[in-house]
């Protein structure tokens, strides 16, 4: 029995998830061999995605490929409620309802691993994190799971040093065709389409800071450049920051940039990145927004300790008034913005991130009788398909090399 806010909203959720699949054509030929080949006949998959449109089709392709499919969210504020409900309708076992509290979010989490699946796919760890603890055993049928993003995948190799991973894992954010795609352009995209419909508020002009320039934040800095921003980037990493610069970005450390900025976005997968020292130099009326996975980018505990009173500025922004008279507004909680104040990554690139998904769950089925308790690249040869697919997709078309051309890239006599 599915778990939605309101299975009146299926309709809306629908049309949603109908309109994603027009624009996602490499998922929609794995599901047209899928439902033939049905290589997940007889095995239940547990999937946790932000509970969007996107993510929904995802599941609707796993269940015509013969799973039996439970899915949830991956943050509370990224669940839509109507899709949820859509999706519940199509047959898909659903929990998730926007906005749920800590304690309501990790129930959803638990339900959708009751019927002890074979197969996980997460976002984040949170799936992995209960299937190595709490709910062990419901562990017991596991074939291996595959991890959508950067976060979760260093969460997984330090599982995996300290040998107690409960699985075999697919490093899907590690595919060339994830987050050459995903992480930068659909990051780049989303966040400022986010930003821009919470806030009616211009880019062009503005003094954007954006923490981390790693593959997603490369993709922010380099749409703010192209709406006229004034970008400024912080970095850990000297190559990265030197990268940054030569594409004409202004590098300093956040205690500086603290004071020039208009909107700052945070994408490191790091956290304590913006703290109270921030925080007391920053303009009056700085936009405070995270992209990274969890929300411990921005402090917005501390923010709120050091505010006199906040207030619901717009939908999703909480303005936090200083003793000095500043606010600053904080959009989506600090939590990954494109998501819990926008629809997440274009149909076309979830496309790509999605076919992943799927062809790495067919590789763990093929090969269940030989994975060990460890991280996997996806294989070359999946990453492969799917960009031709997508150029294909896209009426696009490549040269080919000649065998001489093989040889020569391949020897040393030439
Ligand atoms: N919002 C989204 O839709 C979305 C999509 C994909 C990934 N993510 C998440 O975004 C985060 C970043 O992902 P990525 O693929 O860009 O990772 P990445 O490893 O490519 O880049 C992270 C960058 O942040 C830098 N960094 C780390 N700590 C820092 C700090 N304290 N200050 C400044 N810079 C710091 C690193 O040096 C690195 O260059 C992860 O949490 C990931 O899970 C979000």
């Amino acid at each position: 029995m599915s778990i939605v806010k309101d299975p009146a909203l299926a309709e809306a959720g629908r049309r949603k998830i109908q309109w994603v699949r027009d624009f996602m054509p490499a998922l929609g030929g794995i599901e047209a061999r899928f439902e033939k080949e049905q290589p997940f006949a007889g095995l239940r998959i547990a999937v946790s995605v932000h509970l969007e449109a996107k993510t929904a089709n995802l599941g609707f392709v796993l269940q015509k490929g013969g799973a039996q499919v439970r899915l949830t969210g991956s943050n509370p504020l990224s669940t839509q409620d109507d899709v949820a409900a859509g999706l519940a309708s199509l047959g898909v076992e659903t929990f998730g309802i926007h906005g749920a509290s800590a304690q309501e979010y990790e129930s959803h989490l638990i339900e959708t691993l009751k019927f002890k699946p074979h197969l996980v796919v997460d976002d984040g760890g949170d799936l992995i994190h209960l299937l190595g603890g709490k709910c062990a055993d419901l562990a017991e049928n596991l074939i291996g799971g595959c991890e959508e993003t950067t976060t979760g995948i260093l969460r997984l190799r330090a599982r995996e040093r300290e040998g107690i991973l409960p699985c075999a894992m697919m490093a899907v954010n590690d595919a060339k065709a994830k987050h050459y795609y995903d992480n930068k352009y659909g990051t780049g995209q989303s966040v400022w389409d986010a930003i821009m419909h919470t806030t009616n508020l211009v880019v062009a002009g503005k003094t954007v800071v954006v923490a981390g320039y790693g593959w997603c934040g490369k993709g922010v800095a380099m749409r703010a450049h192209g709406m006229g921003a004034h970008v400024i980037v912080t970095e850990v990493d000297p190559f990265k920051a030197l990268d940054a610069t030569m594409n004409g970005f202004q590098v300093m450390p956040m205690d500086e940039a603290a004071r020039y900025g208009d909107v700052f976005v945070t994408v490191t997968g790091c956290k304590d990145v913006i703290t109270p020292r921030h925080f007391a130099v920053m303009k009056h009326n700085a936009l405070l927004t995270n992209a990274g996975h969890f929300d411990c980018e921005v402090d917005v505990a501390s923010l709120a300790e050091m505010a006199v009173s906040q207030e619901l500025r717009r939908d999703n922004i909480v303005g936090y008034i200083l003793p000095d008279g500043r606010v600053l507004n904080v959009i989506g909680e600090g939590r990954l913005v494109n998501l819990a104040a926008g629809n997440g990554h274009p149909a076309e690139i979830m496309d790509m991130s999605f076919a992943v998904q799927a062809l790495a769950l067919e590789w763990l089925v093929h090969n269940r009788d030989h994975l060990e308790k460890k991280v996997y690249h996806v294989p070359a040869s999946i990453d492969d398909e799917i960009g031709r697919v997508k150029l294909a997709a896209m009426g696009l078309s490549i040269d080919t090399l000649t065998p001489e051309q093989v040889d020569y890239l391949n020897g040393w006599k030439a």
